[in-house]
């Protein structure tokens, strides 16, 4: 393995393209290959095992490919996948992402926190646990958003569409004010200023993906892995299907 061989990103589709652009703002010089498995999206609604055995292919041919390090630029399948995969491939660095849950706890005391993720996400033990520490300091409120990371790939990041949705999928909370939302899904900071605008301008918001970075950065450096170069590195995006090439959405999304 090369240090200048690629970080793989991988997420069911375009969400861990958010997670990519902070990878890119701190580690310009890395070459990154981004790899979006929407033949099988949405992983959100498969069980645990499904979304398991799926990552697994996924891993296994990104280090076919000569990855170095890699990201799992989404929530769901490091709930359901992370563990085993780093049992299985122990010769390579494997970085998850988790719901920003512990940064909205302590933005301020007794505060309404709603965390909003996938099915899956929603139901893995994993997220639990974490929401268990915080819950005697902030009132936590889970809300599974099936049919959004839809929206997204379908580059519905603004809009008729987005603002009815999440109207229709906040109707049930018109009643609480939150003062923090966690973005428990890697798709979901792509329409951020949609959720924002739909819950109020003041609440603040909280995803995983600059701590994912962050946390990439400090396990190349500690393995010594870093590209040493003063060249700013190559962005390689691809999918599963053929036939729904996510490239223009990707870059459209990276740029924003
Ligand atoms: N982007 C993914 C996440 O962070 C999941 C979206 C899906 O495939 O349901 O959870």
């Amino acid at each position: 393995m090369k240090n200048s061989s690629p970080v793989a990103v991988i997420d069911s589709g375009v969400g861990g393209i958010s997670v990519l652009k902070e990878l890119i703002k701190l580690m310009p010089y890395e070459n990154f290959i981004y790899f979006g498995d929407n033949k099988n999206a949405p992983y959100g609604t498969k069980s645990a095992e499904e979304v398991c055995a799926l990552m697994m292919a996924n891993v296994e041919m990104l280090i076919n490919k000569g990855a170095k390090a890699i990201v799992i630029a989404c929530n769901t399948a490091t709930a359901a996948a992370a563990k085993q995969l780093r049992e299985k491939y122990t010769q390579i660095p494997i970085i998850g992402i988790e719901p920003a849950i512990k940064p909205s706890a302590s933005y301020k005391e007794n505060s309404n926190v709603l965390v909003m993720a996938t099915p899956l996400t929603l139901k893995q033990e994993k997220i639990h646990d974490l929401m268990d520490r915080f819950c005697d300091d902030v009132n936590i409120i889970t809300l599974p958003c099936p049919g959004l990371m839809e929206l997204v790939e379908e580059g519905k990041t603004e809009g008729v569409e987005i603002d009815n949705f999440l109207k229709k999928l906040f109707e049930p909370y018109r009643n609480i004010s939150f003062d923090s939302v966690v973005l428990g899904c890697t798709h979901y900071p792509h329409v951020k200023n949609a959720i924002k605008k739909a819950l109020g301008g003041d609440v603040m918001i909280f995803d995983g993906g600059e701590g994912t970075a962050r946390e990439t950065k400090r396990r190349l450096c500690e393995l010594g892995l870093e590209n040493n170069t003063n060249q700013k590195g190559e962005v390689i995006i691809s999918c599963s299907d053929s036939e729904k090439d996510i490239k223009p959405l990707a870059k459209r999304l990276l740029n924003a």
